[in-house]
């Protein structure tokens, strides 16, 4: 690519693993698909504050946030949902460097575009969560009137009604918000982290 010709890599005085042993923890990406209405803001903001409150240096990239300010620009076409995680896989990866936990609650509707940030990883630094819950659930849910308004014709390209979610066939974890508290999905989460070692 033209512009990546005259730029050189600068390499940190600080390493990860030295980042990772100030904060006492393994840096990890948590990465929440799922379908608009399915719980997964809902469930990153609980499970950064169970985090938090276990003194863990973590911080939640939101669908809805990140499209305010740095995706600003990107809108629902396939090509710009896949620019749109292309772009916060990037800043995960950023976030790994800095020892961070980083909780991702995005759509990411199409199992390729999960595999391209999954691909930015080391094995063990991804963790993909499916947010289980039905289209009917998400529907009946509604919490920003978005999927009246789909249905309404008001809103192209709207996952679920008029563009496609393929479910991934082997996430690391599935959590079924449809039947399980918000508490018990956190526990889930927590337990997975708790298998990993430092
Ligand atoms: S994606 O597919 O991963 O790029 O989407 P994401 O960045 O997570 O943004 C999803 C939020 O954008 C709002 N919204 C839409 N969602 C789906 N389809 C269409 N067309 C759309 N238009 C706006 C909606 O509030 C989504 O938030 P959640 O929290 O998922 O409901």
């Amino acid at each position: 690519m033209e512009s990546s010709r005259n730029i050189t890599w600068q390499s940190s005085n600080i390493t990860r693993k030295e980042r990772e042993q100030r904060y006492g923890q393994r840096s990890v990406v948590i990465w929440l698909t799922g379908l608009s209405g399915s719980g997964k803001s809902t469930l990153a903001f609980a499970l950064e504050k169970e985090l938090f409150a276990r003194e863990r240096a973590c911080y939640v990239l939101d669908g809805d946030n990140i499209r305010h300010g740095l995706n600003r620009d990107l809108g629902f076409s396939e090509q710009d949902r896949k620019e749109n995680l292309r772009r916060i896989g990037e800043v995960a990866k950023l976030f790994i460097d800095a020892g961070t936990i980083v909780i991702a609650a995005f759509i990411s509707p199409h199992a390729q575009d999960r595999q391209m940030v999954r691909d930015l990883f080391d094995e063990g630094d991804f963790i993909e969560v499916y947010i289980d819950c039905s289209l009917s659930a998400c529907e009946e849910r509604d919490p920003k009137g978005l999927y009246k308004k789909a249905r309404a014709g008001q809103i192209p390209n709207f996952t679920g009604v008029s563009a496609p979610y393929e479910a991934p066939q082997q996430p690391e974890l599935t959590l079924d918000t449809e039947h399980q508290s918000v508490e018990q999905c956190v526990a889930k989460v927590m337990a997975k982290l708790d298998q990993r070692t430092l």
